[in-house]
Order: C-alpha cells, then sequence, then structure tokens
C-alpha cells in the first residue's frame, strides 16, 4: 500500500510540474567555507528622515532653534495674547548650539506661544507616557507662566503638563504628559501666560518608551525591526552623508559625541539632493550620533563598521579633495575614533567614552575609509590612511571603497590599485534593475578566493515606480535580490559582508526609494526585500556547502536559484532556494553525507502579483508563512511556489 502510495505522490509531481522533479545534491560533509558571523548586516544612513523624524525618537522638530532658519518648524499661536519671538545668541557664545530665542508675551488674561508640527506631524499613542524638557530662563521682573499642550490633528487637547514658572537662571525645566487618545499628526503647543520674555531652548518632546528604555533615545518599534534582522554589523553613518555635497557638509564624528545639546548640527546633505523630493527643513542634530551607534550595535550583538570621510566630498556635488599634506585631521580622526571605541578609560578618548556610560570599549574591529569615492584621487588619499592604520592599529580590518558602480572603469581601476595595496574588504555597490541580480548571481563564483574580501555595501534591486512610496519595493525586486543573495552565500568564502540599502525611509518624508523599511508617525513595516534579508540573515549557519544539479551550482537553469549551509551550533540545514518562473517546481533533494530528524520546515514568501508590495494600510500582505515537511530517509521531495523564496530547514538526526 505504502509503495503504491508513493508512485502515486510521484506522478502527482510530475504532472504538477509537467517535467521531471530537479534534483539536487546537498552534501552536508563537504563544506566548502565558513561563513563569517558578519555575513548580513544593515546599511544605517540618515536619508528620508531616518535618524531626526525616524530612528532617533525626538518629536520636536528643530527643538535648539538652529536651523538655518531659527523658526523653521515653529508657527506663533495667539490666543488673546500678544507676544513676539526673536532669536538670538547666547553671550559669551556657545558653539556647539549658538542660538536661542527670546519670546515676549503680553498676554492680557490670554496666551501667546509657540507649536511644534514634528516631523511631518508627532505621532503620539493613547495611555502612553511623554516627557517634555526645556531650556529657559525669564527676565528680571518679569510675570511668566508657560503650559504644555499636545493636541491632536483637529485641535483638540489629547495631553497637557502643570504649568511650569522660571526663575532669571537658565535651567532645564521637566514635565511628563499622559496622552488621552492615539494621534499621527499631533502636534505641540507651549503656551505663555503674563507678561515679560522668556529665553528658551531645547524644547523636546521624547517618548518615555524607547528602545532599551534609555531617556532620549531610539524609536523602539523601528529598532526592533532592525534587531530581528538580528545583522551581523551595522554600518553607519552612510553613505554620501560621510562625504557632504562639500567638506564643510560632511560627517564629523567628533560633532556628534558629548552632551546631545552641545552637537553642532548641520544641514543633511539630502536636504536640497534630490530635485523632486526636496525637504528644506532636514537637518542632522546629531542626537543619534557615534557613542549611539556603537551603542545600538552593541545591543543587537551586531559588529560596528564606521566609515569615515577620506579628505573628499561627493564627487557628484562639489568634488572637493583636500590637498594630500593636509590630510592628517582625517586620518586622526579615523585613529581617535578607535581611541574612542576601544581605547582604555585613561586614554582622552577612551575617557569621554566612560563618561557618556560606556567604560568597557565597544571592541571596533573594523573601519571604512571613504564612501563612493573614485579615480586616482580616492587611491591616493587611501594610501595614506592604510600606512597610518596599519601602523597604529594593525588589529583593525580596513574597508576600502571601489566607486560608486558594480563595473566599469572606476571599478577596475579601484580593484587594480587596492590588490596591491592591503584592504581587509572592498566595498561593491549596485543599485541595479531586478534582471542584473537574476543575471548575476554568479558573479562572485571566479573571485579570488585568497584576495581581498568583498563587502556587497549597498545594494537594491530598483525597479518600477508607483505612486505609493512603498511601492517600488516591489515583489520582483524582492524576489530576484533573494535569488542573487544566493550567489552571495555560495561564494562566503569571498564575501564576508553584505548589507541592503538604504534601510529606512520615512512615508511622508523620503528622497530615495526602494528602502527596506517604510514608517510613519507610528508604525513600522517591513517590506519584502526585508522579509528576504530576514529570511537570510536568521538562517545564515556557520558554513557553505554544496547545493548541486548535475554538479553545478544552481544559478538560475530552469528558473531555479539555490544555497545551502549548515548551522554547526544548532545542528541545522538550511537551503536557500529560488523559483523565480510563474510555474511550480518539483524539487527533490538528495541528502548527502548526513542524517536528518524525519521532519523540518519550509519558511514561504510569495505574492500574488510582481509589482505588489507591502504598505502601512496592508504591511502583511507579502509575509512569510511556514509549514512542516517529512523527510523520507536521504529523500526530501518539495513542491515550489511559482515566484517564490523558500528557506528548507532540517535539524540533523541527534
Ligand atoms: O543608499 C543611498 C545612497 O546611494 C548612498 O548614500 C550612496 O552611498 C549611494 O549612492
Amino acid at each position: 500500500m505504502k509503495k503504491i502510495l508513493l508512485i502515486i505522490a510521484a506522478a502527482i509531481q510530475l504532472t504538477v510540474a509537467g517535467q521531471q522533479p530537479i534534483e539536487i545534491s546537498i552534501l552536508a560533509n563537504k563544506p566548502v567555507c565558513d561563513i563569517q558571523p558578519t555575513m548580513w548586516g544593515v546599511f544605517f544612513e540618515d536619508i528620508n528622515f531616518a535618524a531626526d523624524g525616524g530612528i532617533y525618537a525626538e518629536l520636536v522638530k528643530n527643538r535648539s532653534f538652529e536651523f538655518t532658519l531659527p523658526l523653521t518648524g515653529w508657527e506663533q499661536v495667539l490666543q488673546n495674547g500678544n507676544g513676539r519671538v526673536v532669536p538670538t545668541f547666547y553671550s559669551p557664545a556657545k558653539s556647539g548650539n549658538p542660538h536661542y530665542v527670546t519670546v515676549y508675551v503680553n498676554a492680557g488674561n490670554g496666551a501667546f506661544g509657540l507649536s511644534n508640527q514634528g516631523f511631518r506631524g508627532i505621532g503620539i499613542k493613547q495611555d502612553n507616557l511623554y516627557n517634555f524638557s526645556i531650556n529657559a530662563r525669564i527676565s528680571d521682573g518679569s510675570d511668566i507662566k508657560m503650559k504644555v499642550e499636545i493636541l491632536d490633528s483637529a485641535g483638540a487637547l489629547i495631553g497637557a503638563a502643570q504649568p511650569i514658572g522660571f526663575t532669571t537662571a537658565w535651567r532645564k525645566y521637566h514635565a511628563s504628559i499622559k496622552a488621552s487618545s492615539t494621534e499621527p499628526k499631533a502636534m505641540l503647543r507651549i503656551m505663555f501666560m503674563g507678561k515679560g520674555s522668556a529665553d528658551i531652548d531645547m524644547v523636546s518632546l521624547f517618548p518615555a518608551d524607547t528602545w532599551k528604555g534609555r531617556p532620549g533615545g531610539m524609536r523602539k518599534d523601528i529598532v526592533q525591526m532592525i534587531a530581528d534582522l538580528k545583522p551581523g554589523f551595522v554600518r553607519f553613518p552612510g553613505g554620501c552623508i560621510v562625504e557632504g555635497r562639500d567638506l564643510t557638509n560632511r560627517y564629523q564624528w567628533k560633532n556628534t559625541i558629548g552632551p546631545v545639546e552641545d552637537r553642532k548640527m548641520i544641514i543633511n546633505r539630502w536636504n536640497m539632493e534630490i530635485r523632486n523630493r526636496q525637504a528644506p527643513d532636514y537637518f542632522q542634530t546629531f542626537g543619534l550620533g557615534f557613542f549611539e551607534y556603537f551603542q545600538l550595535a552593541e545591543d543587537m550583538g551586531a559588529e560596528p563598521l564606521p566609515i569615515l570621510n577620506c579628505g573628499m566630498s561627493c564627487q557628484f556635488n562639489a568634488g572637493e579633495v583636500v590637498p594630500l599634506n593636509e590630510l592628517d585631521p582625517y586620518i586622526q580622526d579615523a585613529l581617535d575614533l578607535i581611541e574612542f571605541a576601544n581605547g582604555s578609560t585613561s586614554s582622552v578618548w577612551g575617557k569621554l567614552r566612560a563618561s557618556m556610560g560606556h567604560p568597557e570599549p565597544f571592541n571596533l574591529k573594523f573601519i571604512g575609509v571613504g564612501n563612493e569615492q573614485w579615480d586616482e584621487q580616492y587611491i591616493e588619499r587611501y594610501k595614506l590612511f592604510e600606512k597610518a592604520l596599519k601602523e597604529k592599529h594593525p588589529e583593525i580590518k580596513i574597508v576600502s571603497g571601489s566607486g560608486p558602480s558594480a563595473s566599469g572603469a572606476y571599478f577596475d581601476y579601484a580593484w587594480g590599485e587596492l590588490k596591491k595595496l592591503g584592504p581587509a574588504l572592498i566595498d561593491e555597490h549596485y543599485y541595479m534593475p531586478p534582471e542584473w541580480f537574476l543575471k548575476n548571481a554568479g558573479r562572485y563564483d571566479n573571485y579570488d578566493r585568497s584576495g581581498i574580501k568583498v563587502f556587497a555595501g549597498e545594494y537594491a534591486a530598483h525597479g518600477r515606480e508607483g505612486s505609493a512610496p512603498e511601492s517600488r519595493n516591489s515583489w520582483l525586486s524582492a524576489l530576484t535580490e533573494a535569488a542573487f543573495m544566493t550567489g552571495l552565500e555560495r561564494n562566503a568564502a569571498v564575501v564576508n559582508m553584505a548589507s541592503y540599502a538604504p534601510l529606512l525611509a520615512h512615508v511622508d518624508a523620503w528622497q530615495w526609494r526602494p528602502d527596506l523599511i517604510w514608517f510613519d508617525n507610528l508604525q513600522t513595516i517591513g517590506t519584502p526585500n526585508y522579509y528576504v534579508q530576514k529570511m537570510f540573515s536568521t538562517h545564515k549557519g556557520t558554513q557553505v556547502i554544496p547545493a548541486l544539479r548535475g554538479g553545478n551550482p544552481l544559478e538560475g537553469a530552469d528558473s531555479v536559484y539555490a544555497s545551502a549551509v549548515i548551522d554547526k551550533t544548532n545542528f541545522n540545514l538550511y537551503i536557500k532556494i529560488v523559483n523565480v518562473s510563474k510555474s511550480t517546481k518539483s524539487v527533490n533533494f538528495n541528502l548527502e553525507g548526513a542524517s536528518y530528524a524525519k521532519s523540518g520546515e519550509i519558511e514561504t514568501l510569495k505574492a500574488k502579483g510582481m509589482y505588489d508590495y507591502n504598505s502601512i494600510s496592508n504591511p502583511k500582505n507579502i509575509s512569510p508563512v511556514t509549514r512542516t515537511i517529512a523527510v523520507s530517509g536521504k529523500k526530501l521531495a518539495v513542491m515550489l511556489d511559482p515566484s517564490s523564496v523558500n528557506v528548507v530547514t532540517l535539524p540533523f538526526k541527534k
């Protein structure tokens, strides 16, 4: 009877697939190479309001009145009272935060004040607590009190604090506000009653419920989405933001540490970069600075991977280069960063780290020199960085760039020169059409196994754009990336790190798409591309093993792509297998070189249409589903759904 059933099952497979099953040998006892713990990571850049207005949970925009137009984000509110607001400078001068505003109040029986609309509104959740704070003083003889209110989009009060009175000396005042309802586009209002003048600065509102409960910390839901990827590394702070449109606008890590209110903010380079997505209110307050990046990476068990400016601004913009004989301060920044991360608490920078609450070293192991720089100008500068870094910190692995493209003269030149030098990894970037990802699944098959390793540092399939922001993260883009990623995994001997880019985008404030994770003021959603990343990164394994069809890797013949790994820490086999065709595929895995439990599972990600996507209103439209599968001795038969990404998990027999 059992035999008859098996024959029928085999016949059904043939009928469904309309062809012989694809026979794949999985050779568990023939490991090809180790997989680095850093294999799948994340690329964080403050683009698309990823930091201010995103992961950094501050809800007030331009809290310190330091935007180029000091009242950006603020509006005056008259409630039967008069007044005016005048921006002014501290005296003696303060370099990090030079301005504050004076509010002149003549409110009679009413009130005069300011409202702040946050970053495209303020997200408020019912029954949650919000921590308000302000630095303030009043002038002699003033008789002023201030009330703090949170209003919904219709102007109704949904939270308020007890009125606050000030003294004539600068002080920080705190209040806690409980929200009575949920509102994605609330506003904050600070209203002054009485007569006189008040100086105010650092007007701040944070949810009390932040990631790890840190006051003034990160937005919990967004960080959780990232942490769920179990990233092997966190690359920060970019991206082009490292370079700046010109050198004054470059990212300088030393300006991003120490007390938050002394961090010198700058215009975000994405502010005016994209012609049809300009955001004049996009600045970098550095509330999320290098200390917080290191802490975030540590929280997630990921290696920090800072990328530093190499004395060049973006070559697509000003393209400024620092003369070679003036590069020392830039190189010193790199050396000091290593001391900040790893130095003893008696060193200058290590002491500062300790004073910020982290006496233990952050264990920095990698440092990137330059982002997407190209040509001789880059190599000349890279050489000087490499020399100094290797001399002082031979323990640190250097990551170099290879320019903005996946091939071409600049790319070839960079690889040619860098091979003569000593980076541990070369960063390659590819923002290409979906078809490119299919054609390039074998890209690394012939890279030198004993040479410099690859960091696939920024990639994403760029296809059709729809009107909804999230629409460019189509199923087609995710499917083709998954096919390509089997090639990255199969070539883990060469590819030691990979990260999709960019990571985050606000649906109302983005500049660049596609992006891995979208959010609004209250919600965060994973794109299909996110689920692909998660399927790979949470089934990373420790060693690559052969997955072969007729002795060859599965790189697209019959529209199937596959790779396999074993995990020696939890004794599992993981097979990633992607069917990019419109038909069901019947696959027989021949499980050689090991014995497995009788059942395992298959996690499948698929969609109805190639241009389907996940949105804030339909966040799980495309999300993985897991089912149990049975192993029959050394055979595992699986039907692959049309256009599907699959991860098979089989535990080894104990
Ligand atoms: O990921 C967005 C941008 O793409 C990065 O800032 C840059 O490195 C690349 O050109």
